[in-house]
């Protein structure tokens, strides 16, 4: 595991979602008061760019055809069906968000 500086907690909008790169790696970072979640930005139906999606509450929808994520477990909430994905360590320290990736 390595952790690593995602941004800086001001410039993730409040209740929204904001795409970044850790490590070389996409990841969506999600602020749900005062806590963030990261997860995986790509959607486990068809590859949908979970970035662009619409976070409310906890939970990020796909911009492409719907499909629903809890973004504290990435499990698939709708479909029930679909597969989860990638969910990251977040901690904030000093204004700074960091990414525990693996
Ligand atoms: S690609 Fe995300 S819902 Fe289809």
């Amino acid at each position: 595991m390595a952790e690593q500086r995602a941004a800086s907690l001001a410039d993730l909008p409040a209740g929204g979602c904001k795409l970044v790169e850790v490590g070389g790696t996409p990841v969506v970072l999600a602020r749900v008061g005062d806590q963030v979640y990261a997860c995986g930005s790509t959607c486990s139906h068809q590859g949908g760019p979970l970035g662009e999606g619409v976070l409310r509450g906890t939970r990020l929808t796909c911009p492409w055809h719907g499909w629903m994520y809890d973004v504290r477990s990435g499990q698939c909430l709708l479909p029930a069906r679909g597969g989860a994905i990638a969910t990251y360590p977040v901690r904030i320290e000093s204004g700074e968000v960091w990414v525990d990736m693996p």
